[in-house]
């Protein structure tokens, strides 16, 4: 029985009971309820860039669509995280990341679409730690939406870890007379997965729909925490689809995510070795949130050429690499017919105004004699 939520009261509010796709229902445990909070199913389109070898087919799935506040590949994931706080009896919601978090942004709004309190720990440089950390990119947003936002240093941070940080303040809201729901990094545990195998049953529906019936040999997206993979290369691999899934990982490494999206399989009891069903390769150039100004370069050639706008922290590495492996490789990726999951991020790009501002360009001075004479009619603004 579907209950509605305290908060707008809107459809997509509504938490509802959950069913699998067929052939997802042997995975333990499964979800009970599931709120609609993305704008889905997200569109599929041809996506040209250039340099492709001859005969492959590029095309993308425009995650970063799924919403707008909420946009971007973790409101999947809140999807069946928040259902879960909510039947939990959650008064509020913790989560961690970055300082430019699209995780907790996300979480942020999703929170209080549910009338829930928000507690964001996020982390900064020490140089920043203890300071107004600003109002760029997704920190508008979270505080917009009036997140509590808790600051640590990188070196708190890896000292500590996110789970006991999360652990800290979780114990800190009890004795305060609060009931927190815990949301880990990302949004990437075992509940949180099961965001990207509904998103494969999406996929599965959108081709059996679509005219083109297109057969996906190879699904390429970026890999921050490691939820979305896991859950993109099991759904790929029990439905249909079957296509190769390629990671392409943007902060520490392909063996680190094996064993983190095993530990995500295990816990859904899936049965398969990670190794067997995603192909993982690094793409973390500088750094987690650190860009060349190639990356950069190529983020506004493929704005300038497709208006696909990438992050730079994830889709635009996950591309930029693809990419290089495309040239690298042709054999490799000929003839094949490739979707590229945008998982969302644009935010994160007013980060990265300063490093950005070399490469774009295209501006001046309009070229006019002020005798030209005014057309009536027109509104004057001002
Ligand atoms: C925009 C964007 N794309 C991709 C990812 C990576 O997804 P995941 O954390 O599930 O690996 C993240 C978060 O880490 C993200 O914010």
């Amino acid at each position: 029985m579907a209950s509605s939520c305290s908060g707008m009261g809107f459809e997509f509010l509504t938490k509802k009971p959950y069913t699998p796709p067929s052939w997802a229902s042997h995975l333990h445990p499964l979800p009970s309820n599931v709120f609609s909070l993305a704008h889905l199913p997200t569109p599929i389109h041809r996506w040209n860039l250039p340099n492709l070898p001859p005969n492959t087919e590029l095309w993308i799935k425009r995650d970063d669509l799924s919403g707008m506040q909420l946009s971007g590949n973790k409101v999947r994931k809140l999807e069946f995280l928040m259902a879960d706080a909510v039947a939990q009896g959650a008064d509020s919601i913790i989560t961690i990341g970055g300082i430019q978090s699209n995780h907790c942004r996300a979480t942020a709004v999703a929170a209080k679409y549910l009338n829930l309190d928000c507690f964001l720990i996020l982390r900064t440089s020490n140089l920043l730690v203890n300071q107004d950390p600003g109002l760029t990119g997704n920190l508008l947003v979270d505080r917009l939406a009036g997140a509590h936002v808790h600051l640590i240093s990188k070196e708190e941070y890896s000292k500590i870890g996110s789970v006991t940080l999360t652990t800290v303040l979780k114990e800190k809201l009890i004795k305060e007379g609060r009931r927190p729901y815990v949301i880990p990094v990302g949004g990437s545990n075992s509940l949180g997965t099961w965001g990207y195998v509904e998103a494969v049953r999406e996929i599965e529906q959108q081709i059996q729909r679509g005219a083109d019936n297109i057969k996906f040999d190879d699904i390429v997206v970026a890999c921050g925490s490691g939820g979305t993979i896991a859950g993109l290369s099991l759904g790929s691999s029990l439905s249909t689809l079957k296509a190769n899934v390629h990671a392409f990982s943007v902060c520490d490494d392909p063996d680190y995510f094996h064993n983190f999206a095993q530990g995500l399989l295990d816990g859904l009891n899936a049965g398969v070795n990670s190794r067997d069903i995603v192909h993982i390769q690094n793409a973390k150039g500088l750094g987690y949130a650190m860009n060349t100004s190639e990356e950069l370069n190529f983020v506004k050639d493929v704005a300038a050429a497709t208006g696909v706008i990438l992050d730079p922290v994830y889709s635009g590495k996950a591309a930029y690499a693809m990419l290089k492996d495309i040239l690298e490789n042709p054999k490799k990726w000929e003839g094949r017919k490739v979707l590229f999951i945008h998982t969302g991020g644009l935010l994160g790009l007013y980060d990265k105004v300063d490093q950005l501002a070399s490469v774009v360009g295209n501006w001046q001075r309009m070229d006019v004699n002020e005798s030209v004479p005014r057309q009536d009619g027109i509104g004057k603004m001002f």
